[in-house]
């Protein structure tokens, strides 16, 4: 079992979902916690993953690493979105393997799911039809790593387990509109056009496509969960259960940030799939709930937004 003491290994941990993961085991009291950024440990690299995991033995891993992104990045860039983020995780869950590492945390997304799979997404529907093609090349990376840590299951009796959030917010997310999800986007968008005296926002798409969101502390609580606990299936969704139109939320936030502009749709601009709701049957029956609400959770990311703006990172695909 995991204790205060055990080395846990964090990878990605400057990242939104490392960095809450982070905050909530000190917070908990873990003391061993290591953590190594993409320059240091370039975790593309395979030689380099194997000799640091055989010199630092860690008995935790949990893979929070990704090149993650939007529906613009993810068309722009399918090679990135493919072949980092596969080099990524195999490197990651071979050498966790390959060192004896007890438990390994896999975190992947619900886009993993077919784009046409009945609702709420449950996770037997995976790979029961064809995905939707605007994050294809992320999705197919993300079901191998989730096949990979079944295989390790299977095979060896790991403790590896497979963890799907639904779409995520909240400190330190991608506010670079370029790159960033609906949800950033939508808040520096609206606290932007309010700054230019409450100008019209332009957003993609029609606003009809529904969408479940999850804030990030709340993925950190999950994952302390299965850290603390015996994960009986292979593979867990995670989210409230609850969804929202992309309308909604675009009339919520602009009433968050108090913007009093026009909204414009951009319809020539993609929806992606028309709803995306997690099935969180499987882990509420193992015991976990979400605890934030969304108005709560838009609310404090707004002010971490506000009080972070000279922090906003620029995030560039092709390195
Ligand atoms: N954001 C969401 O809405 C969402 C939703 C569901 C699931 N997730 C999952 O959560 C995980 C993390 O997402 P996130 O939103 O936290 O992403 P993020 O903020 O972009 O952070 C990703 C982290 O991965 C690290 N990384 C990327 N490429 C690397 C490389 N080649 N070598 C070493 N480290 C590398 C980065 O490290 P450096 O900072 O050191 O460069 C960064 O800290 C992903 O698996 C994603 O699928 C995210």
């Amino acid at each position: 079992m995991v204790n205060k003491e055990s080395k846990i290994y964090i990878a990605g941990h400057r990242g939104m979902v490392g960095s809450a993961i982070r905050r909530k085991l000190e917070q908990e009291g873990y003391r061993n916690l290591i953590f190594r950024t993409s320059g240091e440990l370039d975790l593309r690299d395979q030689g380099a993953v194997r000799s640091w995991f055989a010199e630092q033995q860690p008995d935790v891993v949990i893979d929070a690493a990704a090149r993650v992104g939007g529906i613009m990045a993810n068309n722009e860039y399918p090679w990135q979105f493919l072949y980092d983020n596969l080099q990524i995780q195999n490197n990651l869950i071979a050498a966790a393997h390959e060192t004896g590492v007890d438990k390994f945390i896999f975190l992947g997304s619900s886009c993993i799911y077919p784009k046409h799979a009945d609702q709420p997404l449950k996770e037997d529907y995976l790979l029961t039809g064809p995905l939707e093609p605007t994050n294809q090349w992320y999705a197919i990376a993300k079901i191998t790593g989730v096949k990979m840590v079944k295989a390790l299951r299977l095979q060896y009796d790991r403790h590896y387990v497979s963890l799907m959030p639904t779409n995520l917010y909240g400190p330190n997310d991608n506010f670079d509109l370029k790159t960033s999800h609906v949800l950033p986007a939508m808040i520096r968008k609206f606290h932007e056009a309010k700054e230019k005296g409450h100008a019209a926002v332009q957003l993609w798409g029609t606003g009809s496509p529904r969408r479940e969101f999850l804030h990030v502390n709340d993925v950190a609580d999950v994952v302390f969960f299965a850290l603390n606990h015996e994960m009986k299936y292979d593979l867990y969704n995670v989210g409230t259960g609850k969804d929202i139109t992309i309308k909604n939320l675009a009339l919520l936030i602009q009433n968050i940030v108090g913007h009093k502009g026009e909204i414009k749709w951009d319809t020539s601009k993609p929806d992606g799939t028309p709803r995306k709701l997690m099935d969180v049957s499987r882990m509420q029956e193992a015991g976990w709930r979400y605890h934030i609400e969304l108005e709560e959770g838009i609310r404090a990311t707004y002010q971490w937004f506000q009080e972070h703006q000279d922090q906003i990172k620029e995030v560039k695909v092709e390195e």
